[in-house]
């Protein structure tokens, strides 16, 4: 039986430390030095009462080509390393776009690595164009991590413009 997706209740460092054993820099942004945005709806998967993967949701405003849309950022996104490679990841981005699909956002954002692009295209994301400016306490700044994008109305497409997000990054 594949384990089931909850909606968490809390999820603080205590809960991403049960995940990761407590790990350092578990995202690997740390060289980035960017701060960014708490989650606001969290999904997990329990392991025999332990807390082995999760995804967040918080909703956030880009600027693109001169409009601001309301979009749903994922982030958070991580899975307990000894568990790994079973499609936790999967089962829990799955749950969160479902969710975003509720919320009249049109489009799910996201950022990662250039090398963990594979896993969301899989899950229909796409990598936009170009890069993508976030907010930082001084101000906009440039970001190493890729924007991905996924429609949460169908036909969707992401507008052509250069675009900004006006908050911290997910
Ligand atoms: C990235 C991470 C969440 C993937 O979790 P996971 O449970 O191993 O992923 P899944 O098993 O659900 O993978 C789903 C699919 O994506 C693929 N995939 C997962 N990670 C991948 C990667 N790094 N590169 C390429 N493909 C990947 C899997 O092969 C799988 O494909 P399949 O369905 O065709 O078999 C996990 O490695 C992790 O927690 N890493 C550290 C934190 C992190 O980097 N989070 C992402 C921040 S953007």
């Amino acid at each position: 039986m594949s384990p089931s997706v909850i909606r968490l209740a809390r999820y603080t460092q205590t809960e991403l430390d049960e995940i990761t054993g407590g790990a350092v820099d578990p995202f690997e942004v740390a060289a980035t030095g960017l701060k960014s945005l708490a989650k606001e709806v969290h999904f997990g998967v329990r392991e025999q009462g332990r807390l082995v993967a999760h995804a967040g949701l918080v909703e956030v405003t880009v600027s693109v080509g001169g409009e601001l849309i309301r979009v749903m950022g994922l982030g958070g996104v991580i899975v307990a390393p000894d568990l790994r490679g079973h499609g936790l990841a999967r089962l829990v981005v799955t749950a969160a776009v479902e969710h975003a699909r509720g919320t009249g956002a049109e489009f799910g954002l996201l950022f990662c690595w250039p090398d963990r692009m594979p896993l969301y295209r899989k899950l229909g994301w796409r990598a936009l164009d170009g890069s993508m400016q976030v907010e930082q306490p001084d101000g906009p700044v440039g970001t190493p991590l890729r924007p991905m994008w996924i429609p949460l109305v169908e036909g969707s497409v992401w507008p052509p413009g250069p675009a900004r997000l006006l908050s911290l990054p997910m």
